[in-house]
């Protein structure tokens, strides 16, 4: 009776840890998806009325989708602003800069 129980309790343990382990396979992995995810609603926000929600509306010389700007670029413009497109250097925490910037630049073909 007693060893059923330890049995049991040791399946469940098992259980949890492998529930556990693919949860949360690796810390970088992890803080990546939690970027994307910070990238993806920063950019619903403040950024997909004026270029669309794929990135597929053409804003000033064109979308975000026929942008070859650099992750660097990018992430200048979204602090400085350029032309009619406000900067977003005084609103956005570091970190939700880069993450919106490295979001924006997946939209390139
Ligand atoms: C008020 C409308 C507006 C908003 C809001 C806006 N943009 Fe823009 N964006 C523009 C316009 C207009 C341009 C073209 C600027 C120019 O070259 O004159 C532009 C240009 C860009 C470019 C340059 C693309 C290229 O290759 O020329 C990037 C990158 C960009 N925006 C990203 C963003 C991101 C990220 C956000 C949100 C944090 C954002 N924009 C919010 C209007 C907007």
């Amino acid at each position: 009776m007693r060893e059923k129980k330890f049995k049991m309790a040791l399946a469940s343990i098992s259980i949890l840890a492998v529930i556990l382990l693919t949860a949360c396979p690796q810390t970088g992995r992890k803080s990546q998806a939690a970027d994307h995810e910070t990238g993806s609603l920063i950019y619903e926000r403040r950024c997909a009325y004026c270029h669309g929600s794929r990135g597929e509306m053409v804003a000033g010389p064109r979308s975000l989708q026929e942008s070859s700007m650099t992750l660097d670029e990018i992430h200048r413009i979204v602090v400085q602003g350029e032309g009619t497109m406000p900067g977003f250097g005084e609103e956005l925490t570091d970190e939700e800069l880069e993450a919106v910037s490295y979001f924006v630049l997946e939209f390139q073909d």
